[in-house]
C-alpha cells in the first residue's frame, strides 16, 4: 500500500529551517522560522530558566506520569497569567486549563474538542493567518474559510472588511484570532476595534479561539494579554491557546497550553473531562520538564521579575531592528516605514515570491510569502540583509 503514496509538500515555515540547515555557506542568514535571536546571533538560554533548573536539579524528582490536564502548578499559573488572577473566570471556577505540547498542540486540542461537539461548524482564520492554521483544522475535519484581514496598500488591517465578514459568519462559527503580535503580518487590531470585535462575535453567537504565542513581544505582558480578559468579562464560550516557546525561549521543551471557559463551573468541570479524553487518546499526557520550569519562574517573585525584564529585553531589541531596519533601507531609497508600525516578531515586508527567491540564492532565507523574522535580525547580519533586499526590489 505504501508505494501509492505521493511525496507530501515541504512544510512552508519548517521546511525554510530543513533547507537553512541544509545550506553550507556560514554565513547563511535565517528569517524564516518565528524564533528570537540575540545580537549574537544565538537563541537564548533566558537566567530565569536556568536558575529555575538549578532549583528543580536541587530537589530531584522521580519522573512520574503527569495528570492527562498536566502539572497543576503550571495550570493554575497559566490561568493566573491569561486571565489575571481577579477575574471574574477564575473566582468562578468557569475557566479550565490543559497543559500543552506547545502552542501548536494547544490548537489541536481545541481542535479536536471542537470537532466533537461542534461537528458542522465551520472555522474562520485571518487571510492570511500561520501558515500552519488551516492545516490544522482542516486535519481535524474542519472546513476552513478566511476572513478579510490584511491590506496590501495600507500594510495594516483592512478592519471594514474584516467586521462586515465576521457579522456574515453563521452562528456556532468558530473564529481564530491572534490574541497578539499577528502572525504573519504584524499587523494588530487597535483597542477600539477589539471592542468592535468581541461585540460582534457575542451578537453572532460565534465561538472565538484565541491564539496566543508572542505574549509580551507587543506591548508588555498584560497588554498584549488584555483582549483575553476582555473576551472573557463578556462571557463564554472562549478558548485560549498559549505558547512559551518564544516568551521563555523553551523552543524544543513544547510548553504551551489550552484554556476553555465556560458558562458556569459546573459546565467547566465536564469541558475539562472531555478536554482530558482528547489528550489521552492524543498522547497520555504532557512531559514534564517544560512545565516544571514555566511554573517555577511564575509563581517564584524574583524569578518572575527576572523573566519579565528579559522579555522586555528581547521586545525593545527586535523594535530597535525595525528601526534600524526601516532606516538603514530609507537610506537606500526605499520607504519600509511601515515595518516601525508592525508589532511582534514579523513583518510581512511585502517582498514577493521570485524577490524572497532570489534572496535565497543569496543563502538569505524568509517565507514565501514575503514573511521575514524581524527577530533574527542582528548588529552583525543587518547591513547584508539591507543590502539583498535593495538589490532584489
Ligand atoms: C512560526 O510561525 O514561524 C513559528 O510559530 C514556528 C512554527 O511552528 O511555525
Amino acid at each position: 500500500m505504501f508505494s501509492a503514496i505521493d511525496m507530501a509538500p515541504r512544510d512552508p515555515i519548517l521546511g525554510i529551517t530543513e533547507a537553512f540547515n541544509a545550506d553550507q555557506n556560514p554565513q547563511k542568514i535565517n528569517l524564516g522560522v518565528g524564533v528570537y535571536y540575540d545580537d549574537n546571533g544565538k537563541v537564548p538560554l533566558l537566567s530565569c530558566v536556568q536558575k529555575a533548573e538549578e532549583i528543580l536539579i536541587a530537589t530531584p524528582a522521580p519522573r512520574t506520569y503527569l495528570p492527562i490536564e498536566g502539572l497543576a502548578a503550571y495550570d493554575k499559573a497559566v490561568q493566573e497569567l491569561v486571565f489575571g488572577a481577579d477575574s471574574a473566570v477564575i473566582q468562578e471556577k468557569r475557566a479550565v486549563t490543559v497543559q500543552a505540547i506547545g502552542g501548536t498542540g494547544a490548537l489541536k486540542i481545541g481542535a479536536d474538542f471542537l470537532k466533537r461537539f461542534a461537528p458542522d461548524a465551520e472555522v474562520y482564520i485571518s487571510d492570511p493567518s500561520w501558515e500552519n492554521h488551516r492545516a490544522l483544522f482542516e486535519s481535524a475535519g474542519f472546513k476552513v474559510n478566511n476572513y478579510a484581514y490584511f491590506d496590501a496598500a495600507t500594510h495594516g488591517v483592512n478592519f471594514a472588511g474584516m467586521i462586515a465578514d465576521i457579522k456574515a459568519m453563521p452562528a456556532g462559527s468558530i473564529v481564530l484570532l491572534h490574541a497578539c503580535c499577528h502572525n504573519p503580518t504584524g499587523a494588530d487590531l487597535t483597542s477600539e476595534q477589539w471592542t468592535e470585535v468581541i461585540a460582534a462575535i457575542t451578537a453572532g453567537g460565534l465561538v472565538p479561539f484565541l491564539d496566543m504565542a508572542y505574549q509580551g513581544f507587543g506591548a508588555g505582558i498584560a497588554e498584549d494579554g488584555a483582549v483575553v480578559r476582555r473576551f472573557a468579562d463578556a462571557g463564554g464560550p472562549l478558548l485560549v491557546s498559549n505558547s512559551f516557546s518564544k516568551s521563555f525561549s523553551l523552543y524544543g521543551e513544547r510548553v504551551g497550553a489550552l484554556s476553555v471557559v465556560a458558562a458556569t463551573g459546573e459546565e467547566a468541570a465536564r469541558l475539562m473531562s472531555q478536554l482530558k479524553r482528547v489528550v489521552r487518546t492524543n498522547y497520555s499526557n504532557p512531559p514534564v520538564h517544560g512545565g516544571k520550569v514555566v511554573a517555577t519562574v511564575l509563581t517564584t517573585p524574583e524569578l518572575r521579575q527576572l523573566w519579565e525584564d528579559e522579555l522586555a529585553a528581547m521586545r525593545v531589541r527586535i523594535k530597535a531592528m525595525r528601526e534600524e531596519f526601516v532606516v538603514k533601507l530609507a537610506a537606500k531609497g526605499h520607504d519600509f516605514a511601515f515595518v516601525r508600525d508592525q508589532i511582534g516578531m514579523f513583518s510581512y515586508s511585502g517582498l514577493t515570491k521570485a524577490q524572497v527567491e532570489q534572496l535565497r540564492a543569496q543563502s538569505i532565507y524568509a517565507v514565501d510569502t514575503g514573511r521575514i523574522c524581524v527577530a533574527a535580525l542582528n548588529s552583525r547580519n543587518i547591513d547584508v540583509v539591507i543590502d539583498a533586499i535593495a538589490k532584489v526590489i
